[in-house]
């Protein structure tokens, strides 16, 4: 097993970096949705991270040709998907398991979806329900609700759903079944969710639109889309990493180029922002989406209640948690029970290692509070999640830390610690 050791910098640091990770969500986006094209896909700045690899290895598995030459993709979309002939493995990712979900319930044949030790313990019925009440054969361990899930392919009426949780996972898995569904689908969400999934149908030349009511409007496919052909952003979610970093060492600044500037993705860049940082957003361009660079200057952080818009910075919680730790005053997360089913329990994992690090804490069912203070050296469990991980080794930066089990960084961001390693130059 991995771990990472991160020394205290000694010196402020003003970096600009235009190699973090690509954009998660966009790249599992952009293998899946190539195979509802008849022509091929040109991807350039794939994701090449454990996720995102898997999610393009079922896209083969599913009968796409894949030419890869580093984070250039190509992917050859097959006549007809073919039943693959051995279980499609999602790795440690909810997106890949859940958007294939709705993806396949409508394909002819047989599918069996599994994942890592982490991504077979969280609740796939978010989807299978609705799924189910719409025709799909979904079936998995515990009553349906866990991987490995058994999926055979089934023609799938149209539906009205308005969902109980603000997920852009659920939202994706329905608006693909509802592309292959009988008549026009409608979905709605008390709070907007990442919305890349429309804006890149959309792109693609499918048929959707939110009405006066709040409701997407899906019209099933009457032909194949056109192909994808775009450029992956930065992840804002791995750059946040490097502006919590910006905002904590005195003196220090960092320039991250070519992000997502999609509003759903850096909400917590405004908390840090509210927090006291200096936070630049500059547009440079518009794909799909705004994209642009975003600069991030030290500044004494003060205390922040975080309780609105949070799926709109539900990953990056627990970077902003560092920032919340060494913040004057108390800070206060609430509305975020979803943190309790990512990649591990996140309230859990956030304020055990806070304990760690000698920050005093309040927990509640759907949040917690942080009272600031300063952070010391500890032995932090990463509890196998990877932004646990990245999160306290930028905590380390400023008293040095240890953390355990680091191998899931390379789920999102591979090189994660030699750019950690750069800003000690
Ligand atoms: C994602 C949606 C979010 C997010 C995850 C990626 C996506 O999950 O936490 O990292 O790409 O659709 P939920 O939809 O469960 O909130």
């Amino acid at each position: 097993m991995k771990s990472i050791h991160v020394e205290a910098l000694q010196k402020p640091f003003n970096v600009t970096i235009d190699n973090i990770a690509s954009d998660k969500s966009i790249s599992h986006r952009c293998a899946m949705f190539s195979l509802l094209s008849d022509k091929p896909s040109h991807i350039k700045n794939y994701l090449t991270a454990e996720d995102t690899l898997n999610t393009l290895s079922i896209v083969e598995q599913l009968g796409a040709k894949i030419s890869r030459e580093g984070s250039n993709v190509t992917i050859v979309p097959p006549l007809n998907l073919i039943e693959p002939k051995n279980i499609l493995d999602c790795g440690n990712s909810g997106t890949a398991m859940r958007l294939f979900c709705g993806f396949l319930s409508s394909v002819e044949g047989s599918f069996v979806l599994t994942g890592d030790k982490y991504l077979n313990q969280r609740p796939m019925n978010r989807v299978a329900v609705p799924l189910r009440s719409i025709g799909a054969f979904i079936d998995g361990r515990e009553h349906g609700n866990k991987a490995p899930l058994f999926i055979r392919g089934a023609k799938l009426d149209s539906f009205t759903y308005e969902s109980p949780v603000d997920s852009a996972q659920v939202k994706s898995a329905m608006i693909l079944a509802a592309l292959r569904a009988k008549k026009t689908s409608k979905y709605k969400e008390n709070e907007l969710t990442r919305d890349h999934t429309e804006r890149m149908l959309k792109g693609m030349g499918a048929d959707l639109k939110t009405n006066s009511e709040g409701f997407i409007e899906i019209s099933p496919l009457t032909k194949p889309l056109n192909p994808l052909n775009i450029t992956v952003p930065t992840d804002p979610s791995s750059a946040f990493f490097f502006a919590v970093a910006a905002a904590i060492v005195p003196g220090s600044q960092v320039t991250i180029k070519n992000v997502t500037l999609n509003p759903t993705r850096i909400e917590a860049y405004k908390v840090l922002q509210r927090m006291g940082a200096k936070v630049e957003f500059i547009e440079t361009e518009n794909l799909y989406e705004p994209i642009g660079d975003i600069v991030v200057k030290h500044h004494t952080l003060k205390g922040v209640e975080v309780s609105e818009n949070i799926s709109w910075l539900i990953d990056e919680l627990p970077a902003l948690s560092i920032a919340m730790s060494i913040a004057k005053g108390s800070s206060v997360v609430k509305n975020a029970q979803e943190l309790r089913v990512k990649e591990s329990d996140r309230i859990k994992s956030v304020v055990n290692n806070l304990e760690l690090c000698g920050i005093e804490f309040n927990e509640f069912e759907d949040g917690y509070e942080v009272i600031g203070g300063s952070l010391k050296k500890a032995k932090i469990d990463s509890c196998g999640d990877h932004r646990i991980a990245m999160s306290f080794a930028i905590g380390g930066l400023l008293c040095g830390m240890d953390i355990n089990d680091t191998d899931c960084i390379l789920t999102s961001f591979p090189n994660f610690e030699d750019l950690l390693q750069t800003l000690k130059i």
